[in-house]
């Protein structure tokens, strides 16, 4: 399950990958927005980091805001979430197999909908390669 939230910044590129899980038949969760009247990206980024840190076996999340910035610094404030801020489909394949992130943040105001459609393919099918990735990312925790 994937689940998606953007806030207004991010609400058309959100619309657009919807339709591109929907055409690749992949299951996802709008957490909102639901238009691109101005509301806090926070609410959004809480919402899906809740759910994918739920069901942290089965799930994925996607956020966009007009950075990216608010909702990725959001959503690393939620034990177990990795999100990765990713602007390319490099940095996309990268946080999957060495960073394991199990959110992806984009930056919706600058990224077209074609480089977010890319993005988002790259994401879905890169695999964490874990050795010594894995021991990296044991020592992230500090708690
Ligand atoms: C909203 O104007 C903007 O601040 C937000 O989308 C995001 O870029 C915050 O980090």
């Amino acid at each position: 399950m994937i689940y998606i939230g953007s806030d207004h910044g991010g609400y058309l590129i959100k619309e657009h990958i919807k339709t591109y899980l929907t055409i690749n038949k992949i299951d996802f969760e709008d957490c909102g927005t639901n238009s691109e009247l101005s509301v806090d990206y926070p609410e959004f980024a809480h919402k899906v980091a809740n759910s994918v840190s739920g069901d942290l076996n089965n799930s994925l999340g996607i956020l966009v805001c007009g950075s990216g910035n608010g909702v990725n610094i959001t959503a690393n404030k939620h034990k177990n979430i990795r999100c990765a801020l990713c602007w390319n489909s490099e940095i996309a394949a990268l946080a999957k197999q060495h960073n394991n992130a199990n959110i992806i943040a984009l930056p919706g105001r600058y990224i077209s909908t074609l480089e977010a459609e890319k993005i988002i393919h790259t994401f879905l099918n890169s695999t964490f390669e874990a050795g010594r990735h894995q021991n990296r990312i044991n020592l992230i925790e500090n708690e």
